[in-house]
């Protein structure tokens, strides 16, 4: 395609596809918000898209190669019209170098330079080869109403950006850049009009939400805080920011995610246990638990650590569910290690979690300095092996509901059946039942008959 070509001057329209983390469904809506506004058209349909936005993930190599297949699919549309592909998030910042060098792609944009989209696409159209990446100390969007699709209950909100922790795996603070908290007074204004717009539960994201921490500013003292922290020293962290948002917006349930066991606080758990509409349910990562490998992935945490984290947790909210994620064969992981996962699993019989094995990314601490020496097929088979004892314990723990009743947030339709509806409860478990009278967005009371390894089986009762 000859990008002169393009007709600089008629509707366009933008298609938009995303992938990897919730973080990059949240963007989607900032990037979707600002093209709106600048005379851009959202389109569901690549036949009358002329701008193809691929929201990129680069944290395994598997979703690289799936967003690369995706990419040669769409190929063909180039033939057909004048069209162009931008490749926005993660991606854009770590193969900046090969994407300009293809054919196929007119930009990339990094995570931190998404107010930029409209100007690039603009340079982009008289033919221009563009890849805008900067990693921004201050660059939150806070000034940027999220788009939204119209009757959804749930949200994602950006609470901090970036990350510090320096996993040395993990190519995230290279592609996102050093970690940023947003202004509290933006979060809560943010939940407010989310809750006035019918929305039933937020939750609060970022690569590492313990470590949230705001400053303040006189101006933010002058406004609600005060009369809340008397204390008050200026700063907010996530205890103090979940306690306010809990009592600022009582009726919106409000999960967050992804704690890092390193920066979870008492005070957090102690917030937790607090507020009836905080939900009970935390993701927390252990990748490994043998002690030698959670030091070469500089996670700051040991296993004993992270064990007694998990006791108090259940000592103070023994409702609380909790995820994971797990990583088999990072470098160096020898059967011993592995067993010692497999151990730590045991002890703790997590309600479900998410799974990998180890892939390096380039630029990341690992990728230089150490030896990916775990063949792939021993991977795979440690893979294997978590992901059915996991499956295992998920059982058990799904079983345990069997004749309970659960307050369930209804979100919509159950995929396998249009006659259910589907929602979850505190603990985020997905539970379905029958539609009855019921509408999306109520809260209803549901007992629990039945369930497979991922979904809990009601029926609706009344109140009581
Ligand atoms: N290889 C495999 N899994 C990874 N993760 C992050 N980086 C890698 C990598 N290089 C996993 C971790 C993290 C989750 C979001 O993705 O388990 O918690
Ligand atoms: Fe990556 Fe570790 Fe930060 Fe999570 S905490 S985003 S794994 S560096």
């Amino acid at each position: 395609m000859n990008e002169k070509k393009f007709n600089v001057l008629k509707k366009n329209f933008f298609y938009i596809e995303s992938y990897g983390c919730q973080m990059n469904i949240s963007d989607n809506e900032i990037v979707i918000s600002i093209l709106l506004n600048n005379g851009f058209f959202l389109t569901e349909n690549l036949k009358i898209a002329n701008i193809i936005l691929l929201n990129s993930c680069s944290i395994r190599s598997k979703v690289e190669l799936a967003i690369k297949n995706r990419l040669q699919k769409l190929k063909y549309l180039k033939k057909e019209k004048p069209i162009l592909f931008g490749i926005l998030g993660c991606l854009s910042n770590s193969m900046k170098k090969n994407f300009l060098d293809n054919n196929l792609i007119n930009f990339t944009i990094g995570p931190d330079s998404y107010k930029k989209i409209p100007s690039i696409i603009r340079l982009s159209m008289k033919g221009e080869k563009i890849s805008h990446i900067f990693s921004s100390k201050k660059e939150t969007y806070n000034n940027i109403k999220p788009f939204r699709k119209k009757n959804k209950i749930t949200a994602f909100l950006s609470i901090t950006r970036g990350c510090d922790n320096m996993c040395t795996f993990c190519i995230v603070p290279f592609t996102r850049g050093r970690e940023i908290s947003r202004d509290p007074y933006s979060i809560i204004k943010e939940c407010k009009t989310l809750y006035k717009k019918g929305f039933k539960e937020v939750t609060l994201l970022g690569q590492n939400v313990d470590s949230y921490v705001w400053f303040g500013s006189d101006e933010l003292k002058k406004r609600i805080y005060k009369k809340i922290y008397t204390e008050n020293k200026k700063i907010i962290d996530f205890s103090k920011l979940l306690d306010l948002l809990a009592i600022e917006i009582p009726f919106m349930r409000i999960r967050f995610s992804t704690s890092n066991p390193h920066d979870m606080s008492n005070k957090v758990i102690e917030v937790i246990s607090k507020h009836s509409n905080i939900c009970k349910h935390i993701h927390l990562p252990v990748q490994s638990g043998s002690d030698k490998i959670l030091k070469l992935m500089n996670r700051k945490y040991t296993r004993k650590q992270y064990l007694s984290l998990i006791q108090k947790i259940k000592s103070i909210i023994p409702e609380c569910s909790i995820s994971h994620d797990i990583m088999t064969g990072f470098c160096n992981e020898d059967e011993k290690d592995h067993q010692e996962t497999i151990s730590l699993m045991n002890e703790v019989k997590y309600n479900y979690g998410y799974m990998f094995s180890y892939s390096p990314r380039p630029g990341t601490y690992s990728y230089n300095k150490l030896k990916d020496n775990v063949p792939e097929f021993i991977k795979k088979k440690r893979l294997q092996e978590i992901i059915d004892l996991q499956r295992n314990h998920s059982i058990f723990q799904m079983k345990k509901y069997i004749g309970k009743i659960q307050e369930v947030l209804i979100e919509g339709e159950s995929k396998k059946n249009n006659q259910y509806w589907y929602g979850k409860n505190t603990q985020n478990i997905v539970i379905v039942f029958p539609k009855k009278t019921y509408k999306i967005g109520e809260t209803v009371f549901i007992k629990i008959m039945d369930y497979t390894s991922a979904t809990l089986m009601g029926i609706g009762i009344e109140k009581k």
